[in-house]
């Protein structure tokens, strides 16, 4: 058996499922160039044939990425498979992932076929994916409450027909680790064709279980590939977090026996970066990447590292990229300098006008704030007035008023498209008043449904701070960022921002549907 772990990253398919988390094809592929610094195996770049947005991003991820495998997911159907193909097509090395749910549950009431439909069409499927793409990988979706019998039935074929990998889902995180385990090495063992291909894990957080699972799935079950995302990003309690199952099994190599191919120390420059992309703040006490993870704050453990860093330190911040965050530009930085900064950052930009906008946001920036780090350049190139042909609503101008004793008053000027708006309103505080005169204008009908202001980087009341704004409407749900040293201001951006969302009205099929 290998002993080399395979890390697939789900950030970009599964982890952008996450409602309000979805991303531009310009995030998207900054995104996909991160997770190849950090050298992950297989990146799942979407589902080409859930949305001709999701078809393109899919095949400008294949274009640009060449170390990594590129993948996309397709029900296991003629259509969605050739789709999928047909968006790899540029892609150095590819990846058909193809999946059909088989618990009794989801073939009865949400595919209504029977279980021998499901079987057919699971065969049909890998065959016509192996006859587009030599690495297929086959999924039956639900997997963990699948019937043990049939679901062998199903996996000999898939193998037979020539899935390369075949993935075992938790789709709903019922799994614990001991059951998952023995139920991965009970399929291996029963399936007389296992050996032909590679052993995968797929597991969701709903119980808080999601890299135990995968770990145990792993070490108990002889698993080769777990299927993870950054800060466990994904539908409802997330997926299985990559940065957490991949320091497990680095600082438990001697558990775990395994080897990882990731260059750690772009762990965390890879989770600023999603967080900061989708509004999704990680927690500060989150293992590897959270603020608190390396924080010694009692002073018996402050005092045991100072003497010996191995006292409370299982691993040291500057492996998984802590030390990354370095002051990078400031106000004498000229623009050659500022554009090898954003293609250090791999962030390609599309237009010398979109640089030239760019770069006079830093140095507006680098006006107010003495010291520019990595995370102040990507809020700043995910700004809307760095694209702002691009973006429907930008904003212009905001003054408010606020004072003790008085009530709070905002006035706003902003785009609509070709067409210049000006409001003001009154609210409980700044913020309130600044949202509300946007809305009166726009008129939206959105519910605020998530507001969170943080320091994007030190708690320094310097730093800029990074407001998302999460919004819903007929039964969408977008996130919005801003980012600005003056937090009101970041916040009409971030409202803009989700406005901006909600106004391009992208359809897609669900990939459980
Ligand atoms: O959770 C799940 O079952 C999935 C499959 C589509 C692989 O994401
Ligand atoms: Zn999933």
């Amino acid at each position: 058996m290998s002993d080399k772990l395979i890390i697939f990253d789900t950030t970009l398919r599964d982890g952008e499922q996450s409602p309000g988390a979805s991303m531009t094809r310009d995030e998207k592929l900054r995104i996909a160039r991160q997770l190849e610094r950090l050298r992950v195996d297989v990146i799942e770049a979407g589902f080409a044939a859930s949305s001709n947005g999701d078809f393109e991003c899919v095949k400008a991820i294949a274009s640009s990425i060449r170390d990594s495998t590129v993948c996309s997911l397709a029900r296991a159907n003629d259509r969605d498979i050739g789709r999928a193909a047909e968006a790899l097509r540029p892609a150095a090395r590819s990846r058909i992932h193809t999946f059909i749910a088989t618990s009794p549950l989801h073939m009865e009431k949400k595919l209504r076929m029977t279980p021998e439909q499901v079987h057919e069409q699971a065969r049909l499927a890998v065959r016509f994916a192996r006859n587009l793409c030599a690495d297929v990988e086959f999924s039956p979706e639900d997997g963990y409450r699948s019937e043990p019998d049939f679901l062998c039935r199903v996996l000999e074929t898939a193998i037979a027909e020539g899935a390369t990998t075949i993935n075992i889902p938790d789709t709903v995180g019922y799994a614990v680790p001991e059951l998952y385990g023995s139920f991965i090495r009970m399929l291996r063992e029963r399936i007389p064709n296992s050996d032909k291909a590679v052993w995968s894990v797929h597991c969701h957080n709903d119980l808080g279980m999601a890299v135990a699972n995968s770990l145990a799935g792993v070490k108990l079950g002889g698993a080769r590939q777990v299927e993870c995302t950054i800060n466990g990003l994904g539908e409802r309690a997330g997926n299985c977090s990559l940065e957490e199952v991949v320091m497990a099994v680095r600082t438990r190599r001697d558990y775990f026996g395994l080897d990882v191919g990731i260059d750690t120390s772009q762990i965390v420059p890879a989770s600023r970066m999603v967080s900061q992309t989708t509004g999704f703040v990680v927690q500060p006490n989150k293992a590897v990447v959270g603020a608190n993870a390396f924080a010694h704050a009692s002073g018996i453990h402050q005092d045991g590292v100072l003497k010996a860093r191995d006292t409370y330190e299982i691993m040291r911040a500057e492996d998984v990229g802590w030390s990354a965050n370095k002051i990078v530009l400031g106000k004498l930085s000229g623009r050659n300098a500022f554009k090898q900064r954003l293609q250090e950052l791999g962030i390609e930009l599309d237009s010398e006008s979109e640089v030239n906008a760019a770069f006079a946001r830093f140095k507006d920036l680098a006006d107010r704030k003495s010291e520019i780090f990595d995370e102040d350049i990507i809020a700043l190139v995910s700004d809307e007035s760095v694209t702002p042909d691009r973006e429907h609503y930008r904003l212009l101008a905001l003054s408010q008023r606020s004072e003790t004793g008085e009530r709070p008053h905002a006035r706003v000027a902003f785009a609509a498209g070709e067409v210049e708006h000006h409001a003001e309103a009154d609210g409980n505080g700044p913020v309130d008043a600044s949202l509300k005169a946007i809305e009166s204008r726009v008129a939206s009908g959105a519910e605020l449904v998530l507001y969170s202001v943080n320091a994007i980087t030190s708690g320094s009341t310097e730093s800029q701070g990074e407001v998302t704004v999460r919004l819903q409407h007929g039964g969408r749900v977008v996130n919005g960022v801003g980012a600005d040293p003056d937090i009101v201001v970041a916040s009409a951006k971030a409202y803009l921002s989700a406005l901006n969302k909600l106004h391009s009205k992208v359809e897609r099929v669900a990939a459980q549907g």
